[in-house]
């Protein structure tokens, strides 16, 4: 097998299996154009402290540079003997510069590289996943806008409870995506702190200036303990925690598309372009869309159970363990993404709200009965009695077939005198959620309200 980076020290070759074991080039690849800024700022960070000549500096970058564009092309694929992106990349430097490259990795170790790798990996693929969440809200409030006054079964339990603006519905998830961004948002910033120079523990015997590199790289602040610097991955722990949230969010709206589209629902019909057939029965349509998303949130949830085991019986400072968490972290952000890119397209295009059916729901059972007793309650009758009163409409209602608007007047005069012939106007599904004007509530004035913010939210 060929030469190590690090095979001087040795007597012996790796194991080809141990070797194959140990390597992560099969994956970390995918930060070679990290690897390479990174290595770029310390090149530049060496030549301004006066640790390698301006003019050496220029030879590793342009060096670099070379590399980059060999690999977007296509032709740069080192193999498993090269151990990681890392030894990869500056053996190939080697080659193409010359002595020199082995300047490049003065003051530095594969500790605090791969950490600036994965941080500056991370920073961006946050901003992403931000800007997919932007777009997911504003699908949500293009169907919100267009449904204000339109009803939808409100439930507790999966029971009916109150009549609800399917607008108040649709922001709900809203607000949960503005948290799951305001989150990110916060975690990019502890994200962005750099530990390059960290050294591979201690720091280094050379005079680098660290801020200038992480200047450089668009670091907010720089590690002020190497020992944390190398060995700290709670933003990976974090950001795995913010992406479980969001397949949460994405998981409960999947869970009621998928209600919501069963023939016992039928308040959606899913669009030919997001739904798939059965091999076997002819009439299926079925939501893979919502089932897969629903389905895809448990590789989150794991990764983040896996990042923390991970974690908390590693020594200080940098172990191989921290090898392992590239994959949690690479399959968590591809997979958050595709979930949100798929909900987004179904939610914008791929399915219908049933007008007539969503109408007939909410007329069709006693989710009015607290309307009538806020009805006595608002004209002086204790809250608990009206309550009470109530309860026994329902049960002889139930028995008789009757819904509460099939009550004539005079029934409702025999049960108590405060009812007058507004009740029926009470109780009407659309004045039932029009009156629940209280702040946060579903009153068509609040969630008009609601909607503007939503609005103004989106836009900056
Ligand atoms: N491939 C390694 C990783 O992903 C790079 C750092 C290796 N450092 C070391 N001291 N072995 O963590």
């Amino acid at each position: 097998t060929e030469k190590k980076t690090w095979s001087d020290r040795f007597e012996g070759t790796l194991h080809p299996a141990i070797a194959r074991f140990n390597a992560s080039i099969g994956f970390d690849l995918e930060l070679i154009e990290y690897d390479i800024t990174g290595s770029i700022a310390h090149a530049k960070m060496l030549a301004h402290t006066g640790i390698i000549e301006q003019s050496e500096a220029g030879q590793l970058v342009a060096g670099l540079e070379q590399i980059c564009q060999e690999y977007r092309e296509g032709k740069f694929n080192p193999g498993i003997e090269q151990e990681d992106v890392h030894f990869a990349v500056e053996r190939r430097l080697i080659e193409i510069v010359g002595d020199v490259g082995k300047k490049l990795h003065t003051a530095r170790s594969r500790n605090d590289q791969v950490g600036t790798d994965i941080r500056l990996y991370l920073r961006d693929r946050i901003d992403e996943i931000r800007h997919r969440l932007r777009q997911f809200q504003r699908v949500l409030l293009r169907h919100a806008e267009a449904r204000v006054e339109t009803l939808i079964p409100g439930y507790t339990h999966l029971q009916r409870a109150q009549p609800i603006s399917l607008a108040h519905h649709l922001l709900a998830y809203f607000q949960m995506a503005q948290r799951d961004w305001e989150r990110l948002g916060e975690i990019r910033s502890r994200t962005n702190i750099s530990p390059l120079g960290c050294g591979a523990l201690a720091g280094t015997t050379f005079p680098i200036d660290r801020q200038y590199s992480a200047n450089l790289l668009g670091f907010e602040g720089v590690y002020s303990n190497s020992l944390d610097g190398v060995s700290d991955r709670d933003f990976a722990i974090e950001f795995l925690g913010a992406a479980s949230l969001i397949m949460v969010h994405l998981s409960r709206l999947s869970e009621e598309i998928i209600l919501w589209a069963s023939q016992e629902f039928n308040f959606v019909t899913l669009k030919d372009s997001c739904a798939t057939g059965s091999s076997i029965m002819p009439q299926k349509k079925n939501p893979d869309v919502p089932e897969l998303v629903r389905g895809k949130s448990g590789r989150v949830f794991g990764h983040l159970q896996g990042m923390l085991v991970l974690m908390k019986g590693l020594p200080l400072a940098y172990n191989k363990d921290l090898q392992e968490d590239k994959e949690a972290l690479f399959d968590a952000v591809k997979t958050v993404q595709a979930c949100l890119e798929a909900m987004t397209i179904l939610l914008d295009e791929g399915l219908e709200f049933r007008d007539e059916r969503l109408a007939e729901a909410v007329s069709e059972d006693f989710s009015n009965a607290t309307d009538v007793a806020d009805y006595l309650a608002a004209r002086g009758v204790p809250f608990r009695e009206a309550y009470n009163l109530v309860g026994k409409v329902v049960k002889t209602s139930l028995v008789a077939g009757k819904l509460l608007k099939d009550l004539t007047l005079e029934e409702w005069k025999q049960l108590h005198p405060a009812f007058e012939a507004d009740i029926y106007e009470a109780i009407a599904p659309k004045q039932v959620v029009a009156a629940r004007n209280s702040y946060g509530g579903t009153g068509f004035e609040q969630v008009r309200q609601a909607l503007a913010k939503a609005k103004s939210l989106v836009e900056n």
